[in-house]
């Protein structure tokens, strides 16, 4: 079985104070949760001082970008080397306000993945479709382009390392999730891109995120889909109660539940 993996994505939000207050009370709060893996993602700045907080937890860290480069004249650019060195172990990578407002492509996702795996980041790759593009049906076709392109290159075994997040542009901060019918239904499809790329084990260990709009109300829901193996949550991460919530009504008891 896959263990569920739920990850907060702070965004652009909190300062190095902020951040250290909210992870010290999620470290109390969810000291005792040993089946789901628990990764936050805060800004830049912080990242440092939480990957000291969080150091002998439970809790592990990621960064919400990356570029490919190792170093150089690359002004206002964070290498996965610089990530290291702060103890981040992953790394959000091609999320919808990367590719929507800074124009990121998916060849640029694709680089971004290939220097994570090089420096040992485990890649949390985002996919998902506007609402102009599920109304006309493109859903499949966009998601299909976006798995091919972020994973070309790659190898069956670069795939264990990483984790793809299903995050359909119209639920993201809307308050409207996507059903798990409908998640479930992308989720499939994902795993299917895998299976006939990199082989039926490649699929079957891998873990798809669903993100938009997750709450404590509806994770547990969204959790028990056969495809859906944990969550990306924005909104809701900032908070420890709401965040705490996600994470206790994701165990696996729920998904056996159903
Ligand atoms: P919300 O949970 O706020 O909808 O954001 C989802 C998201 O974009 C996580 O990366």
């Amino acid at each position: 079985m896959r263990k569920p993996i739920i990850a907060g994505n702070w965004k652009m939000h909190k300062t190095v104070t902020e951040s250290l207050n909210l992870v010290r009370q999620l470290t109390m709060e969810l000291k005792d949760v040993k089946d789901a893996d628990i990764v936050i993602c805060p800004v830049f700045t912080a990242l440092h001082a939480v990957g000291q907080a969080v150091d002998g937890s439970n809790i592990r860290l990621g960064a919400q970008n990356l570029f490919w480069e190792e170093q150089g004249a690359f002004t206002g650019e964070i290498s996965a080397l610089m990530l290291k060195d702060v103890h981040c172990e992953y790394v959000i990578i091609g999320h919808s306000e990367r590719r929507n407002i800074f124009k990121e492509t998916n060849e640029d996702v694709n680089r971004k993945i290939k220097a994570a795996l090089q420096a040992g980041l485990l890649p949390i790759v985002c996919v998902g479709e506007r609402l102009e593009e599920r109304k006309s049906d493109k859903t499949f076709e966009v998601v299909h382009e976006q798995v091919h392109g972020a994973l070309e290159d790659l190898s069956a075994d670069d795939l264990e390392s990483i984790i793809i997040a299903y995050e359909p542009v119209w639920a993201i901060g809307t308050g409207v999730n996507a059903s798990p019918k409908q998640a479930q239904e992308v989720h499939a499809y994902i795993r299917k891109i895998i299976a006939d790329n990199f082989g039926k084990n490649a699929a079957d260990v891998l873990r798809i995120q669903y993100g938009g709009s997750v709450k404590a109300e509806n994770i547990a829901e969204l959790i028990s889909q056969p495809d859906i193996d944990g969550a990306l949550v924005g909104g809701a991460s900032l908070k420890v109660e709401l965040f705490a919530g996600i994470i206790k009504n994701a165990l696996p008891e729920n998904k056996d539940a159903e």
